[in-house]
């Protein structure tokens, strides 16, 4: 399956059609999922599929996915870097899909370690836009190498309340990424832009792979100081 592709048509679809889809189609997409490349090799994800979910900014949708983790570092980056694997699968075979971050299991109290939702299903309209419609911040505010494809990939990332707190550093061979400090009230109310920077990795990896280019990420704090962001790793 040709991820890549979809980067560029891809959008969050909140109007479902909620017939739940084949019993076949959700097979394979699991073996799918055991495919998706992670972007730390040791750190362990799980996933459930529930139909009823509660929280704020909720979309109504056939099926939901949540992703969990143990409490471990890395775990939110990890989730945004493999299931956005799955929302691009899901795009190519024209299923839409939105992240919620908000979204809760309904039926589960106990779910200290669930990290994030996914909605998916077949939607009203189309699951794609044109290359035109993404509403993003200008390139130059998140790099400052606009011309590197990898890089315009990233640049196409969905984030939580299109925040978008990356930016990509080109120096040299090595590409110095940074996170965002936000400031209130958003900062007191959003705490998932770890896995918005593992979405954006994700799209810089798939980026790398079809251009045949190495992708070897590091999470790395002890890079050179950038006003108004936190160091995030490095890219090699
Ligand atoms: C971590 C995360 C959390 C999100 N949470 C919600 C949400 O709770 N409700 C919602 O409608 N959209 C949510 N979104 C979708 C974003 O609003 C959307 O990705 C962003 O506005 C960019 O639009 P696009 O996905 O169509 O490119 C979330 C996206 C991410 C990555």
């Amino acid at each position: 399956m040709n991820l890549y592709n979809s980067i560029e048509q891809r959008k969050s679809s909140r109007k479902y059609i909620m017939q739940p889809l084949e019993k076949e189609i959700i097979d394979e997409m699991e073996n799918a999922i055991k495919t998706f490349k992670p972007l730390y090799s040791s750190l362990p994800l799980g996933y459930r599929f529930v139909e009823k979910t509660k929280g704020l900014f909720k979309v109504e949708a056939p099926h939901y996915l949540i992703i969990s983790g143990q409490g471990k570092n890395g775990e939110m980056e990890q989730a945004g870097f493999i299931f956005e694997q799955l929302v691009l699968w899901l795009d190519a075979k024209e299923i839409g899909s939105v992240w919620l971050g908000s979204a809760k299991d309904r039926d589960k109290s106990n779910a200290n370690h669930d990290i994030i939702t996914l909605a998916f299903g077949r939607t009203m309209e189309s699951v794609h836009r044109t290359k035109s419609e993404f509403i993003r911040k200008p390139i130059s505010e998140v790099t400052n190498a606009p011309n590197d494809l990898c890089i315009q990939s990233a640049h196409l990332a969905p984030s939580g309340i299109n925040i978008q707190p990356w930016y990509f550093e080109k120096v040299a061979e090595q590409v110095l990424v940074y996170q965002q400090k936000l400031k209130p009230p958003i900062s007191l109310l959003y705490r998932l832009s770890d896995l918005d920077m593992g979405i954006a990795l994700c799209h810089y990896a798939l980026a790398c792979e079809k251009t045949e280019k190495a992708f070897v990420f590091n999470r790395n704090s002890k890079m050179q100081n950038k006003s108004g962001f936190v160091p995030f790793g490095i890219i090699e």
